[in-house]
């Protein structure tokens, strides 16, 4: 939704050697250069503790960016690569700064950049305040919390990109945000989520908004519930020291899933720009009811992956605590209380080792209000359309289920569906999420950013299935589902105390 052009920037790169640089971020630059989005004068500066020069690193992110990026050209990949330099040192600690400072500012007389500078973190959270501490002292933030007494037009600008996790817990996502605070003006932060970056998360708000047939119905008077689910079929692999410390909740349903219940949920924004669509998100996510300690058990699903054929159950992963209650699937119930959503339920699930890959958004309609069809056959034995399905990935798309009658002189129901792949129809392959996010960030466009209060208000809607009142539903999470299935029986169990099933389209 951006509505001025990039930036002529640099973007700086703390955790260069890292793996999501190398697999996601120069990949998704490198898109952007090709598709002659990047403003020529963008350079990209990686730093990190290991000695390397230029040329080695260029080679090193080669292979990744022609096995990742969409449409690889050799030609296209070398006239980017000279965008790309490398500075050995350690962030956390400011003799790396004098060095980095002047390298930026020769840059800056060189390309044309302007002083412009976009810092992204890719680098473990606990690195994010230090180093944001360290930036600070160096003054390399003339902008920012300062830029109020600059002349509007022709101050240059310093943001920041932070990746998750953004804490821990509510209270170390508020301390993180107060260190952030010290430095950068909430204007120049950007807490990315990458999920956001994903056209179909974007075209939600289209989807809602430009179109008359769905907005109407788009409540509680007519919804039954929502459902939001990223499945994975991968397990945790390489990440288990990562992971046994953050688990399903944390990874995925406080970031990603709770963005996208934002975007689903939220009130229909006064214009299509960044703070007004923020503000109305936020509202959403200070709408959830916060569950009591008594009613965390029956309103989530807790499990862990067990051993396979050729699958390591995830206890038995090295690395895993011996008693650890880390969950690898996760499904909450969450309630919005709101005059939009009261008494529509919103279930968030995410998981490892599922059945399939699928991350959706299910809006499933209620049923007609008096049912003329009673007794009438129905091949399911029960009604299975009225139901919206945007589809997040592996395939970005949408699906409309409804009842149909059964052609044929007998009267029976049978749902169909409606289906739209948005790859087929716009042709286009899908690019790296990250590009367009990098795109917005050069732009000043914080649309599909989180907004500090957005952040802590995810997490506390959280909190409850994190904290002791869990307990109850980590007791017996030990290898309580088998790897590809759908998780553990207790998330089918939840559904069906509410008179409801997952979605299995
Ligand atoms: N990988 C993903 O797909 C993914 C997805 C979502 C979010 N994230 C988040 O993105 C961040 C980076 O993840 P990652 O997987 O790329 O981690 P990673 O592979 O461990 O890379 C981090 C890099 O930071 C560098 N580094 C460590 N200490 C440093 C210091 N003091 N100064 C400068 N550089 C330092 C390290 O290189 P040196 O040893 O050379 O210094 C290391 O290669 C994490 O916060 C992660 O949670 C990652």
């Amino acid at each position: 939704m951006p509505t001025t052009s990039p930036d002529p920037c640099i973007v700086v790169i703390f955790g260069a050697s890292g793996d999501l640089t190398s697999r996601k971020l120069i990949p998704s630059l490198y898109e952007m250069d090709s598709l002659g989005l990047l403003p020529k004068e963008t350079a990209i500066v990686g730093v990190s503790r290991r000695p390397k020069e230029d040329d080695a690193w260029r080679s090193e992110l080669e292979s990744d960016a022609r096995a990742n990026a969409v449409g690889f050209d050799d030609a296209k990949w070398r006239a980017f690569a000279q965008r790309i330099s490398y500075y050995a040192g350690d962030a956390t600690k400011s003799d790396c700064y004098p060095g980095l400072a002047a390298k930026l500012d020769a840059m800056h007389e060189e390309r044309g950049t302007r002083g412009n500078v976009a810092f992204f973190l890719s680098v473990s959270p606990d690195l994010y305040a230090p180093i944001v501490r360290q930036i600070d002292a160096a003054q390399m933030v003339v902008e920012g919390k300062r830029w109020c007494t600059l002349d509007p037009v022709s101050a240059n600008w310093q943001r920041i990109v932070i990746e998750k996790p953004f804490g821990h817990d509510s209270a170390s996502a508020a301390a993180l945000n107060r260190e952030l605070a010290q430095v950068f003006d909430e204007s120049s932060i950007y807490r990315i989520d990458h999920y956001l970056g994903k056209e179909v998360v974007q075209s939600i708000n289209v989807f809602r908004f430009a179109n008359t047939m769905f907005e109407p119905v788009w409540n509680h008077r007519y919804i039954d519930h929502v459902q939001i689910s990223a499945c994975e079929t991968l397990g945790v692999d390489d990440r288990v020291a990562f992971y046994d410390q953050t688990g399903a909740i944390r990874d995925m349903i406080q970031s990603h899933l709770m963005q996208v219940l934002a975007f689903v949920a939220m009130e229909v924004p006064c214009r299509m720009a960044a703070d007004d669509i923020r503000a109305e998100k936020l509202k959403v996510v200070r709408s959830i009811r916060s569950v009591s300690p008594d009613a965390v058990a029956s309103s989530c699903a807790l499990g862990q992956y067990a051993g396979g054929s050729d699958v390591v159950a995830y206890h038995d992963l090295p690395g895993v605590a011996k008693d650890s209650t880390t969950e690898t699937f996760a499904a909450i119930r969450l309630q919005i209380d709101n005059w939009r959503w009261a008494g529509t339920p919103f279930y968030l699930r995410s998981g490892k080792r599922l059945a399939q890959k699928r991350t959706e958004v299910v809006v499933q309609f209620k049923p007609p209000a008096a049912d003329l069809f009673r007794g009438v056959p129905h091949p399911l034995g029960v009604p299975a359309g009225n139901r919206l399905i945007l589809r997040i990935a592996p395939d970005e798309g949408a699906r409309l289920t409804f009842e149909s009658k059964v052609p044929g002189r007998r009267m029976s129901i049978k749902p169909v569906h409606m289906d739209v792949d948005f790859r087929k129809e716009f042709g286009s392959e899908a690019v790296e999420a990250y590009g367009p996010l990098f795109l917005d960030v050069m732009s000043g466009d914080q649309t599909l950013f989180k907004h500090r209060l957005e952040v802590e208000g995810a997490w506390d809607a959280v909190m409850p299935y994190l904290s002791e009142a869990s307990n109850a539903a980590r007791k017996s999470i030990e290898s309580n589902y088998a790897p590809g299935s759908w998780g553990p029986a207790s998330a089918d169990a939840m559904m069906a105390r509410d008179g409801r099933a997952w979605n299995t389209d």
